[in-house]
């Protein structure tokens, strides 16, 4: 195919891409890019319109959002411009949603934008009425809201929204702008949209299991994603661009496996108790850390406690060998609720009118009306909706507070504290304060020592994370 020669490095394996190479293609690319996207016609999307999507972050998720977006039965939905800071990912991402989209996916070569100028350029191509996803790691989301929110257009983007307390208040801050202007926001803590749980929530409220008196959420299993990363091999001639690509690992990039794991559990607790909490306390540690060099711990348990003293439970363990689970729950004075059992999908919400998960004493479960929707489907379809009939729709101040009160966790379990939210909201460590400013020859936000890099110290580091 034509476009393999301007993508691909030289070097056919991503993590050995010489940054001659790569900056070879990112050049072609993005100098290309920059010409085409002033030469577009600005079309105002309009209601029965095509909606345009650009896509910042063409990873896993990333094209996964794309296909979804691209799959909605409210479209039609066009993917006009992709970006990334690897010319492979890029070039997977568009390979995959082309082969399975067709004409949908409309992005020649002069719309695929490489470097960290790419979402701005990508972003370029699109008008008012159009949609921005952002599924770049999360350190990135501040910056390219704040210019999506100048350029005035619509923005679908990943969990975690931010990483740390400063990050998440700017996040705060620029949702209220986005709401100002009227720009549509979609957060993709998509449980909120899977409609078994929103059924679930409504019984809780309407007091079906009485006063939630408790809940807990576990999300343990092996080792997955980039958690847990060996010394950077001497083969990789960028620290940054290799940190970014194991973005788990750190915790300037994603808030590590706790903001990036944890947040769907936290949140939808929160959601069930319609609240967030004011204090966390929590214990972690690291049994096995082996060569390993990132900044995360094996295992972690977290209380929150909510401003009526009720109390939540998070265990989270990322570690072989192990019972696995991945569920959460919310214990009533009438009853117990399954907010989630087996992950994302289908959440099998149920309401059990005693303590005990016991069949005989289920008084309510989904799946009456037919198995549960995808909600990283029904996720889009509502943001689409909201566009094309107007609607009142801005999930960022949620998504931020969801960020945060997941970050107060792992900041417990970092300094062995027991912190509130007013007084997390006000902590000063921010991990990637130039992540604006990012270009290929950056330094990394950590820097290693001896190719081992900060860990947390609970009990020694008190009131910041390394
Ligand atoms: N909602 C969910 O269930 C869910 C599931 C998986 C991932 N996610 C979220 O999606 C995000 C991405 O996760 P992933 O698993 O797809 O990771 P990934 O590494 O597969 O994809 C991230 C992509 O972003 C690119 N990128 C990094 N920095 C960039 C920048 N500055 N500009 C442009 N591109 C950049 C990377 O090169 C990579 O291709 C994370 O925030 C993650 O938490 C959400």
């Amino acid at each position: 195919m034509r476009r393999e020669h301007h993508l691909v490095p030289t070097e056919s394996s991503p993590t050995s891409t010489s940054r001659r190479g790569f900056l070879k293609s990112t050049g072609t690319l993005a100098a290309a890019g920059a010409l085409s996207g002033v030469a577009l016609p600005h079309v105002h999307a309009a209601s029965g319109d095509t909606i345009r999507i650009a896509l910042i972050g063409s990873g896993g998720r990333g094209t996964g959002a794309a296909g979804n977006a691209l799959s909605a039965r409210n479209g039609p939905v066009k993917l006009v411009a992709m970006a990334d800071v690897f010319p492979d990912k890029l070039k997977t991402s568009y390979e995959g949603l082309k082969n399975q989209f067709g004409d949908k996916v409309d992005v020649p070569e002069d719309r695929l934008f490489i470097g960290f100028d790419g979402a701005q350029k990508a972003m370029s191509v699109l008008n008012k009425g159009d949609i921005v996803i952002f599924a770049t790691p999360p350190a990135f989301r501040w910056p390219f809201f704040k210019q999506a929110i100048d350029k005035g257009i619509n923005v679908f983007m990943e969990k975690p929204v931010a990483v740390d307390a400063p990050t998440a208040k700017r996040m705060i801050e620029l949702s209220d702008l986005a709401t100002k202007a009227n720009i549509k926001v979609g957060v993709g803590l998509m449980c909120r949209h899977c409609r078994s749980r929103q059924e679930l929530h409504k019984k809780i409220q309407d007091g079906a299991i009485g006063q939630i008196i408790t809940m807990r959420s576990y999300r343990m299993h092996g080792p997955v994603g980039s958690a847990f990363s060996q010394p950077m091999p001497d083969s990789e001639d960028s620290e940054l661009l290799w940190q970014i690509r194991r973005f788990h690992s750190f915790l300037w990039a994603s808030g590590g496996c706790f903001s990036d794991f944890y947040i769907h559990n936290i949140d939808e607790c929160c959601w069930m108790k319609n609240d967030w909490p004011v204090q966390a306390q929590a214990s972690g540690g690291r049994n096995y850390r082996g060569e390993n060099v990132d900044q995360n711990f094996d295992n972690y348990s977290v209380e929150y406690t909510f401003r009526d003293g009720t109390k939540y439970f998070h265990f989270g363990r990322t570690m072989a060998g192990c019972h696995d689970e991945f569920a959460s729950y919310a214990h009533g004075q009438n009853g117990l609720a399954v907010i989630s059992s087996e992950g994302h999908w289908p959440s099998k919400a149920r309401i059990y009118k005693a303590q005990k998960m016991t069949n005989s004493e289920i008084v309510w479960r989904t799946g009456k009306e037919g198995p549960d929707q995808d909600p990283y489907l029904l996720e889009w379809e509502d943001l689409i909706d909201a566009i094309k009939k107007d609607l009142p729709y801005n999930e960022a101040e949620r998504g931020a507070k969801a960020s945060l009160v997941t970050a107060m966790g792992r900041f417990a379990a970092h300094t062995g504290q027991v912190i509130t939210y007013d007084d997390y909201i006000k902590n000063p460590q921010e991990f990637a304060p130039g992540v604006n400013a990012f270009d290929m020859k950056s330094a990394p936000p950590l820097i290693s020592e001896g190719g081992k890099y900060p860990v947390p110290r609970p009990g020694l580091l008190k009131d910041r994370e390394y």
